[in-house]
């Protein structure tokens, strides 16, 4: 695939996805329905969707990030975490699939990432 309109990342490591820090989660079930939004959207956007290793962002785990390739020139990372419940996941899903600015539903899982050195 070439660059995707939207790569999402789908962290799975030592915080996110383990089901000892998060016994209430079903974690196969929201790597799944993440999965499930890979592809050709209706308006014919490409979205990657891929499972990573460790982010560095544990403290916010399960952790997604969304990175849009068309809103300019860069892209635009969008970080999500406590990512846990099902219906969350879904947003999260229908979200990527869909594009555009981070629905109000979802800006208080939006945080800023975790950079050593800067604090
Ligand atoms: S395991 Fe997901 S951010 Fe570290």
């Amino acid at each position: 695939m070439t660059r995707p309109d939207r790569d999402v990342m789908l962290c799975r490591d030592c915080c996110c996805g383990d089901p000892g820090k998060h016994p209430t989660t079903d974690h196969r079930a929201q790597q799944d329905a993440l999965l499930a939004c890979a592809g050709t959207t209706r308006a014919g956007e490409r979205v990657r969707v891929r499972v990573v290793d460790c982010l560095g962002q544990c403290d916010r785990s399960n952790v997604v990030l969304v990175r849009d390739f068309t809103r300019g020139r860069r892209p635009v990372d969008t970080w999500l975490g406590d990512v846990h419940d099902e219906d969350l996941t879904w947003r999260v899903a229908g979200w990527a699939e869909r594009g555009g600015e981070l629905p109000e539903d979802l800006a208080a899982h939006r945080f800023a990432p975790f950079v050593p050195g800067r604090g």
